[in-house]
């Protein structure tokens, strides 16, 4: 395997004046962020038109998640072992969308334009140039995973809906058989497409360790007008066909230390966290598992009985639940009022407010970064500040 060093580093040269550079630039043109991603979109478009048909008809809200993720991987340029990780498993990501490595130039050309545009007061051939190395470095190591994938996996995965099971008004817990198989780890999650929304993808955890029937669950909660989770929970029916993109994220369980588990799972955010324990089981570990499962009133916590169950059935693990509007208490405030975690390596899975809160207490509380995992799109951002 070639170092992080050599894959990210252009050839030959140190990052770090490139680097600075590459936050010149951004500094000037962060502000008007929002200009930036429209007429990046609008330089595509009209030099490509035909790469149109690869993005959603209409381009929500998340549209600046390809420009954002750009950006930050150019300015963490320097941040070799993040980086790579992070754009190989967006290559792999990519190659749902349809996006081939002749389109990546195309791209690059149009950020290129866009930046210069909008940092025109610090723009110069030097700056560009280093955005040029950025950009191809990115790239490839793109590039580079989509070829790698493409020799043993499909590009995205059709699935059936088998059973569609509302548990509450607003969570349902959806399970589909996939059309081939679909190897995956306990703790991670894949992005789903649903009939009623082409070519719009969101992330849904997988709910359940590996099963022998080759079924995938998710729990999907319907979010105020959001448009795939209330497709998922409203709308879909047993016979309806998604597709999934491939497995991604790095929250699983590393069976090489018999550190206990601390798992934290906020709302649907108890599905990996079911996972991660049936995991636990399987390999007959008699490691503790400590779950707290938070939830803002005891309507919402949808999926205790399975949890209580699982607990009655194994010595090694505990399942605490932490209502909200009943004790006002939240999971930060279990994880100081518990413990001590110095033996335990942490799961964090729900949604980003609850992360944020429960990584701070964790850290307040002495455990090291590197023991607490979970997993978020902002992953890059979150790792490379
Ligand atoms: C790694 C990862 C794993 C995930 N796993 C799951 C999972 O297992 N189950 C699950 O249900 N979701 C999960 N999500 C969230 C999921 O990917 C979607 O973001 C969510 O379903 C909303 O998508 P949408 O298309 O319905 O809403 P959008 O159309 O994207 O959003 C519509 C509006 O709702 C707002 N909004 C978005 N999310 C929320 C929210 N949570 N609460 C309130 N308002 C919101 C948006 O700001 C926007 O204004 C996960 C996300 C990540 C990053
Ligand atoms: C270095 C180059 C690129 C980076 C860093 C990048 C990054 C991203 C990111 C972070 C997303 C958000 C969703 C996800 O995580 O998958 C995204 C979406 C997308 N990207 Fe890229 N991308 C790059 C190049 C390309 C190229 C060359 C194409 C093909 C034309 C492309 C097409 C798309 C499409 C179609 C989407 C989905 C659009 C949407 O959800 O709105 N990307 N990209």
């Amino acid at each position: 395997m070639s170092s992080p060093e050599e894959a990210a580093t252009p050839r030959g040269e140190a990052g770090s004046p490139d680097a600075l550079l590459i936050r010149r630039a951004m500094a000037e043109a962060s502000p008007v962020a929002d200009k930036v991603t429209s007429y990046f979109y609008a330089l595509l478009f009209v030099r490509h038109p035909d790469l149109r048909s690869l993005f959603p008809a209409a381009m929500d809200t998340q549209r600046d998640r390809l420009l954002r993720a750009l950006l930050t991987a150019a300015e963490h340029i320097d941040n070799k072992d993040v980086l790579v990780d992070y754009l190989q498993n967006l290559g792999r990501g990519h190659r749902k969308y349809g996006t081939r490595a002749e389109h990546y130039p195309a791209v690059g050309e149009c950020l290129i334009g866009a930046l210069s545009k909008y940092a025109a007061g610090v723009w110069n051939a030097e700056m560009e140039a280093a955005w040029v190395r950025a950009y191809t470095t990115i790239s490839q190591v793109m590039i580079d995973a989509a070829a790698a994938d493409e020799l043993r996996a499909p590009a995205w995965w059709y699935a059936e809906i088998v059973t569609h099971d509302l548990r509450t008004p607003d969570v349902a817990v959806v399970t589909v058989r996939p059309d081939q198989p679909y190897p995956f780890l306990a703790g991670q999650y894949t992005s789903v497409e649903t009939p009623w929304w082409p070519r719009i993808w969101r992330h849904y955890s997988f709910a359940s360790a590996p099963r022998s029937d080759g079924l995938l669950s998710f729990h999907v909660k319907a979010v105020p007008a959001g448009w795939v989770s209330n497709a998922l929970v409203h709308r879909a029916r047993p016979g309806d066909i998604i597709r999934l993109g491939p497995p991604a994220g790095s929250m699983t369980v590393d069976h090489t230390t018999d550190s206990g588990l601390l798992c934290l799972g906020g709302g649907t955010g108890i599905a990996p966290i079911k996972a991660l324990v049936e995991d636990v089981a399987e390999h007959g570990d008699r490691r503790p598992v400590e779950v707290f499962y938070g939830a803002r009133t005891d309507h919402d916590l949808y999926d205790i009985d399975t949890m209580l169950r699982l607990q009655q059935s194994h010595p090694w693990l505990s399942v605490r639940a932490i209502i909200d509007q009943q004790a006002n208490q939240q999971l930060p405030d279990a994880i100081r009022a518990y413990g001590p975690w110095n033996e335990f390596d942490a799961y964090l899975s729900g949604p980003p407010g609850m992360i944020r809160s429960s990584v701070d207490a964790l850290r307040d509380i002495g455990i090291p970064s590197n023991r607490i995992r979970h997993d978020s799109v902002e992953e890059l951002v979150a790792a490379g500040s």
